[in-house]
């Protein structure tokens, strides 16, 4: 492995390299996700004020039948596809009912952590014993462009947790036309969008008391620490999220609280970092019902329904290919 180091960065390496010599300098929030990140996503999960998972788990509870009708109706196997599949905690709640009724179908639960699918693969054989399986370890994009489910069946795709607001609008739109290119007409997508809604609700999701957020931030430098042989020096930056009502977007960035310079060894460089200078980690977009229709819209879906809690805090909006 160490052999190969030298010809060949690895990709958490060469964004690393990318996103620190970038100005304003930035990190993918995509590496968040190791071992440790994993874990704290699930602690950030269950925190009183991360609204979003049990938002979503609420629409799933009670709007599921309507949500699957139109897929179930067709009655002829299908692929169930999604995208950031996670713990897959909210997607067992379809599993279930599409056992209960019966239905004959694939799921394809893509993620970028390995880690996460063998431990999805794992409780499913458990839970679900008779569910047809099929893991694949890739990114949004990589996966839609090689589409490995595809198999002449009809595809249910799931985008679920808001992870589409990951994404500036315009990578956004970038994700939402490999969807375009992944799917053929008629195939239907439900996708999970946070709502805008008032600001100090959405920042405190951010930024809870505990400071969880703020520890899977850190990790990001933890894990350069550990993987890149950086020598970071954790208390030296401060997290600090913010929410712009105007755009939705909620960024959280990594502010060195000094002049100071970093070693990456695995890069051969050493990064400057002026005092009060941001590392840009996470965007997390919020969007209105109507900016949710007109991305539909320009990206080849007819909005088919849109399933809200009873706060209208999150929607789940079923898409079809047109
Ligand atoms: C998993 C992308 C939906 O952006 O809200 C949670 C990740 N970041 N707290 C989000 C996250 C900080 C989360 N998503």
């Amino acid at each position: 492995m160490s052999a190969k180091k030298n010809l060949d960065l690895g990709s958490f390496a060469q964004d690393v390299l990318l996103g620190l010599s970038s100005k304003p300098k930035s990190i993918p929030s995509k590496y968040f996700y190791d071992a440790t990140g994993d874990k704290l996503f699930q602690e950030i999960m269950a925190m009183p004020e991360y609204y979003l998972t049990r938002k979503e788990f609420e629409i799933l509870e009670n709007q599921h039948e309507a949500i699957l009708e139109k897929i179930l109706s067709k009655k002829e196997p299908f692929n169930l596809v999604e995208l950031g599949a996670g713990d897959g905690l909210k997607t067992k709640i379809l599993l279930r009912h599409l056992d209960k009724v019966g239905a004959e179908y694939t799921y394809f639960p893509i993620d970028f952590s390995g880690t996460v699918l063998a431990e999805l693969k794992e409780s499913l054989a458990d839970e679900l014993p008779n569910l047809e399986v099929k893991t694949i370890e890739d990114t949004y994009r990589g996966s839609l462009l090689k589409r490995e489910w595809e198999n002449g069946r009809p595809s249910f795709i799931l985008f679920l947790g808001g992870n589409i607001g990951n994404f500036p609008l315009k990578e956004a739109h970038d994700v939402l036309d490999h969807l375009r290119i992944g799917t053929v007409f008629g195939d239907e997508v439900l996708l999970g969008f946070d709502l805008k809604k008032n600001p100090q609700t959405i920042l405190d999701a951010y930024h809870d008391k505990d400071g969880v957020t703020r520890e899977f931030n850190l990790n990001l430098l933890r894990r350069m620490n550990r993987e890149l042989g950086a020598n970071f020096v954790l208390e030296n930056f401060m997290h600090w999220p913010s929410y712009n009502p105007v755009n939705g977007e909620c960024r959280s960035h990594l502010v060195s609280l000094k002049n100071q310079n970093v070693d990456i060894l695995d890069l051969n460089q050493a990064f400057e970092f002026e005092a009060h200078e941001p590392i840009f980690t996470e965007i997390s977009k919020k969007y209105s019902l109507s900016e949710i229709k007109k991305l539909a819209q320009r990206s080849g879906f007819e909005l088919k329904e849109s399933f809200l809690d009873q706060d209208r805090y999150f929607a789940d909006v079923l898409w079809e290919r047109i």
